[in-house]
């Protein structure tokens, strides 16, 4: 994450480590540690030769990969900007003012800290799930009180959730980094009393889909492996909306056949590039005509 004296992500200097259990850091330079499975990613602003070396010494871990880049290639070549949809304004935390002419009445203003994390609003299915929460919040005269998010990443469709006026929103990541990332940006945004952000792994158990009534609607842009893993446990299915992106046409198939195609309704699909999005009902067994 930005903190002082840094103002903006210009280069980012990485370490993979083969270890995920290092002591605290505490270096100015650090922008994050990014956990994924038994090895950790340290990403810096800085080089950080000697203090990685030191690290290693003590710890016993070894260095698997390194690698300096700008960040706007690490964020796929993009350069991460303020951006608008119809109701919502995106404005990166370094840009004091964003883009002035995407300022317009009745546009709510989202400040977002991308840091290393997916979803700075630039991938084809976040713009896809922002768009289709606004579509289901604004505009379907559906009741959505309650949204879980799955796989939060950055926390921006958590946040937007929040801001058009979903009252309770739970977020949910396994990556730590992405965690202490979305809960900067529910700071940042003044929702922290309307989104709670966990650190909760999907490929272990379900996180409590029943939780206080249920959601109402739940999102789930993932990669295809965990979309079918969750789709496959009855318990990941109560009723309620779900909208589901993060896969391209060719492992449609794979995912319509892992859907308990007697209870669910396809209510929209949307693409962009080569991405998907599908917003699926889940019928209670009453409501199944
Ligand atoms: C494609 S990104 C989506 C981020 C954000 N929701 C968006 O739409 O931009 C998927 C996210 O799922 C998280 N994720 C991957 N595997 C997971 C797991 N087993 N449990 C929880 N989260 C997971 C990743 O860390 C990543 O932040």
């Amino acid at each position: 994450m930005l903190r002082p004296p840094y103002t903006k992500y210009s280069r980012l200097h990485i370490y993979y480590l083969d270890q995920r259990n290092l002591p605290p850091i505490n270096d100015p330079d650090l922008i994050g540690i990014w956990i994924e499975d038994d090895t950790a990613i340290l990403f810096f602003h800085q080089a950080k030769e000697e203090l990685v070396r030191c690290l290693c010494r003590d710890t016993g871990a070894s260095i698997v990969y390194q690698a300096d880049l700008d960040y706007q290639d690490w964020e796929a070549g993009v350069q991460i900007t303020s951006f608008a949809t119809k109701t919502l304004r995106v404005r990166p935390i370094w840009e004091p003012q964003g883009n002035l002419e995407l300022l317009q009445p009745g546009r709510t203003e989202i400040l977002l800290d991308p840091s290393v994390i997916f979803g700075s609003g630039f991938h084809a299915t976040t713009r896809l799930c922002l768009e289709t929460l606004e579509l289901l919040l604004l505009e379907s005269g559906m009741r959505i009180n309650s949204v879980l998010d799955l796989g939060t990443g950055t926390g921006l469709l958590a946040v937007a959730a929040a801001k058009l006026g979903v009252k309770r929103v739970t977020a949910l990541d396994n990556n730590p980094l992405a965690v202490e990332v979305a809960k900067r940006n529910v700071e940042l945004n003044n929702c922290a009393d309307r989104v709670e952000v966990r650190q909760f792994d999907l490929m272990g158990e379900l996180p409590d889909m029943n939780y206080d009534m249920g959601y109402d609607l739940v999102i789930t842009n993932l990669y295809k492996g965990l979309l079918i893993r969750l789709f496959t446990d009855s318990g990941f299915w109560h009723p309620g909306l779900y909208m589901v992106s993060g896969f391209i046409p060719g492992m449609e198939g794979d995912l319509l056949a892992a859907l308990p195609a007697d209870r669910i309704q396809m209510l929209h699909r949307a693409n962009s590039e080569q991405w998907r999005l599908w917003l699926l009902q889940y019928k209670a067994r009453g409501q199944v005509a």
